[in-house]
Formats: structure tokens, sequence, C-alpha cells
């Protein structure tokens, strides 16, 4: 196994030069990053007690098996710019992947990472204040043992010895601050469209009771859906909606 510990990070961490936290155990780097008063931080666990997903889901945070990490970071123009912070984020993972791993991933709207069809890394972004945001990143490294409702849909890396955690999360970490600084510089959605595995495939989208299914036409400027359904064409942004495959 690997070890987290912040100087190896560091060595793979270029660009700013970040304060590091590192936990062997936390309930939840998002919840430690939010409470610093760092403009710019990250936050690594090798375990999560209390994991996070979004829709307030759990997200499984075994030891020593996996990413769990947390940027703080301020966004210039914040509120203008949150509907690209789950999609940037989405492309910092996968870009960081394709790199290290050198294969074909995909991104499944809004920002999981899937390798075939099964589910490799999940982003939950938050708001902090009213200039920073939180960016958490759960990457299944290497193998676990899964509970029942997650062996079906999840999956891990492939094994390559010459990647090691803290590399990859010093990739995640260089994408994240570039794409950040280049913003309002929207142009990676290009990047996330083209490596999009909803766009002309049918859907299921489910908000609260509702749901709506179609097909998934494109992705707009703005990183939302967009749907052709019998009653027209719906174009759903992020916030609480669920997507799935109906193919
Ligand atoms: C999802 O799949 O719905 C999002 C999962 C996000 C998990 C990461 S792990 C690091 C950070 N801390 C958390 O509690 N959640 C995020």
């Amino acid at each position: 196994m690997n070890s987290l510990n912040s100087a190896e990070i560091k060595k793979y961490v270029a660009k700013i030069p970040l304060p590091i936290y590192v936990f062997d155990k936390i309930d939840s780097t998002n919840n430690f990053a939010k409470t610093l008063s760092d403009d710019f931080a990250l936050v690594v666990a090798d375990s999560q007690t209390g994991g996070r997903g979004r829709l307030g889901r759990e997200f499984f945070s075994p030891r020593g098996t996996g990413v769990y990490m947390s940027c703080k970071v301020n966004i210039p123009s914040l509120y203008e710019n949150v509907p690209f912070i789950t999609t940037l984020a989405a492309v910092a993972v996968h870009k960081a992947i394709a790199k290290l791993y050198n294969i074909d991933c995909s991104i499944k709207w809004v920002n999981d990472i899937y390798i075939g069809n099964k589910k490799v890394s999940g982003i939950l972004c938050e708001a902090c204040d009213e200039r920073c945001a939180v960016i958490g990143i759960g990457i299944n490294f290497s193998e676990a043992p899964l509970p029942e409702n997650l062996k079906s849909i999840a999956t891990h890396l492939p094994q390559n010895p010459s990647v090691t955690r803290a590399m990859l999360i010093g990739e995640v970490t260089n994408n994240l601050c570039t794409l950040i600084s280049h913003l309002p510089d929207t142009s990676f959605m290009d990047y996330y469209k083209s490596h999009s595995c909803v766009i002309g495939k049918n859907v299921l989208c489910t908000r609260g009771n509702e749901s709506f299914s179609g097909l998934c036409t494109g992705i707009s400027p703005q990183g939302a859906l967009i749907v052709k359904t019998e009653c027209g064409t719906l174009t759903l942004s992020s916030g609480e909606i669920t997507l799935r495959f109906t193919d």
C-alpha cells in the first residue's frame, strides 16, 4: 500500500504552495475543508467514517484503497462560475486518470467518472462562503471488499505499480488549479462533452417525485443536460437530479 503523507503529495503538486492536511481517518475531508480559513488548501484522508456523496448519500471510504481528497479553492466570481465547478472538477479527474493510466474512461453527467459501465470516482462540490468552494473527490484507487449494494455499480482503477495515490492526488490538484486559474475561460466544456457517456443515450432523469425519460441530445454551454422527451426538449441543470441509462 502506498503511504499518504504531505511531503509525498507535495512532490507532485507543482502549481501553488497550498497547505496540505493529511489524516489517517476523518469523518469527511469536505467537512474539515469547510472549517479552514485558508483560501486554498488540500485535505486528504486514508479513510473516512462519514464520507458524503451527492443527494445526501454515503460515500464508501475504506482505508488504504481510495483517494479521498477535498480542495478548498477561492473561485474568482464564484457566483457566476458555480455551474462550472462540478464540470471543471470532472474534467480535472478524468484528465488525471487518462494521463496516468492511459485508459478509456468517461464522464457520466454530471460529475461521475466511469470505467465501462461502472463508477470509479464521484465528486461532491459544496459552497464554503461567498468566495470559496470545496471540491471533494473520491476515487476507488484499488480493489476493496465492496458492500453488496455497490458490487454491480462500482469499480476501481486498474493496478499500476508505477502510479501512487500521491501522484494521482497531485495530478488532480494541478489540473483543478489550472482550470480554475483560466476561468472565465470555459473551453474545458469541449473536453467534458467529448468524454461524456450520456450524449446520444436514452436516459431517465429523476428529480424528487418527478421523472423525465428521453434521449440526451447534448450538454448546454453551462453544463446542463439537454433531453428530448415526448413533451419537448428539457434543459436540466444538475441540482437534485439523478440520471440512469435506459438503453
Ligand atoms: C458522489 O459520488 O455522489 C460524490 C462522492 C464524493 C466523495 C468525496 S470523498 C472526499 C470528499 N469527502 C466527502 O465526504 N465526500 C467527498
